[in-house]
């Protein structure tokens, strides 16, 4: 403010004095101007606070949760280092956040994954929407484990990736659910099959045989060939055992298929199963290891072979006793041997036929012999080292 000289006249005086009240205004003026801005510039200044205050909640809520996830949460920069890794991550994938943190995420990558690996995370920079990859990642312990891998890209201001967050969750359980629920339904789809061709036995096959024995018994009424009678007679009865045999197959059909298990047990349950129509239980006797030693292929014949023997033994042997020893060493031999009145001349079917091709097959042979004293002796042996593979069926 630049000093004046004093007035010097009254007028010259009220001048001065109207002058400086309008200085005074001006001056009052831009003050009311200049605490409108400093209360704007206040106001901005807690805006922004709160602003910050709010982010840094946000990111300690992210934080928590990052911390609690039961998944595996790791981010990663652009470079595929890692930069951070949650307790869920060290629980699935058994590192420590220390010892992994500033080393590579391709060393989770079994061998083989790294190109889908890349393929996600270009898709995650590409910005597009990241479906859940299923794949396998490696343990500390050197195992590997299912998971369900989630990749999305981090963003700076400028828009440009900085890095990448991954979400790993672990699907081993419901990998194994899904394949119990799989095989569930196979053996409810079985079941329902094995009912329809129980139903048919019964109700189609098993009422024909029954109806062509009646038919049978009343033709011996009009013969008085007493051989003739006696033959008819015969294959009468033979249709008798025949349908025993289709109830007991009806009987098996309508039972649960056995879930997985043992061998041994298995051949203890078809010996058990054989009681009944043997009218005797027949001793089962292992001498070596069963279920370490006799791959599934093998076995599955082996329970073929045993069941068609013991079969034989309660139509044709009129046994009293019935042995079933089981070998294995280099070699699996089978021999089921009964105190019956041996093999006789009867008509060659299927039976025989079959457990020789399956010896065959899998590259080993079968003897059916006569017993000293009575009975008969079969022997199926296979090579339990490098056999041929044959069909899975049995
Ligand atoms: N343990 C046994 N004791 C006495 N004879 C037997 C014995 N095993 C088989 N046989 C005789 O050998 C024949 C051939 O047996 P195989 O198993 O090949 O035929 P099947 O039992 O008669 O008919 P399929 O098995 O085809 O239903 C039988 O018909 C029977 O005469
Ligand atoms: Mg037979």
């Amino acid at each position: 403010m630049t000093s004046t000289p004093p007035p010097r006249t009254l007028a010259e005086a009220q001048e001065a004095l109207r002058r400086r009240e309008r200085e005074l205004a001006e001056a009052g003026r831009q003050i009311a101007e200049l605490s409108r801005e400093l209360s704007d510039a206040d106001h901005g200044l807690i805006a922004l606070h709160t602003e910050l205050e709010e982010a840094r909640g946000a990111a300690a809520r992210l934080a928590a949760i990052v911390v609690a996830s039961g998944d595996a949460v790791i981010s990663i920069d652009p470079l595929r280092t890692i930069q951070t890794w949650n307790p869920g991550a060290a629980r699935l994938l058994g590192h420590d956040a220390d010892a992994i943190v500033g080393r590579s995420a391709d060393e989770l990558l079994p061998e083989g994954a790294l190109p889908a690996f890349e393929d996600a995370l270009a898709g995650a920079a590409a910005g597009e929407h990241a479906e859940p990859v299923e794949t396998r990642w490696h343990r500390a312990d050197g195992g590997l484990v299912d998971v369900s891998v989630t990749v999305s890209a981090m963003r700076g201001s400028d828009g440009a990736v900085t890095g990448y967050a991954i979400v790993a969750q672990d699907i081993g359980r419901r990998l194994v659910l899904q394949s119990e629920l799989a095989a569930a339904r196979a053996e409810r789809e079985v079941m329902a099959d094995r009912e329809r061709i129980a139903r048919d036995l019964h109700d189609m096959v098993i009422q024909r045989v029954f109806a062509a024995g009646l038919t049978l018994q009343s033709v011996t009424a009009l013969l008085d060939h007493d051989r003739a009678v006696d033959r008819i007679d015969g294959v009468v009865g033979e249709l008798d055992a025949t349908i025993e045999e289709l109830r007991n197959a009806i009987f098996d059909l309508h039972r649960a298929p056995q879930q997985a298990t043992s061998l041994r047990a298995q051949i203890f349950d078809a010996a058990s199963a054989a009681r009944r129509p043997l009218g005797f239980a027949p001793t089962v006797t292992f001498d070596g290891p069963v279920d370490t030693a006799i791959p599934q292929e093998v076995g599955v014949h082996l329970l073929a072979v045993l069941r068609e023997a013991l079969s034989n033994i309660g139509k044709h042997a009129k046994a009293s006793a019935a042995e079933v020893v089981l070998d294995t060493g280099t070699e699996l031999l089978l021999t089921v041997s009964d105190n019956g009145r041996g093999l006789g001349p009867g008509t060659r079917r299927s039976g025989l036929a079959n457990l020789r091709e399956r010896a065959t097959q899998l590259g080993g042979t079968f003897e059916v012999t006569g017993r000293p004293g009575g009975g008969t002796r079969l022997a199926w042996r296979v090579p339990l080292t490098g056999h041929p593979g044959g069909s899975d069926r049995p």
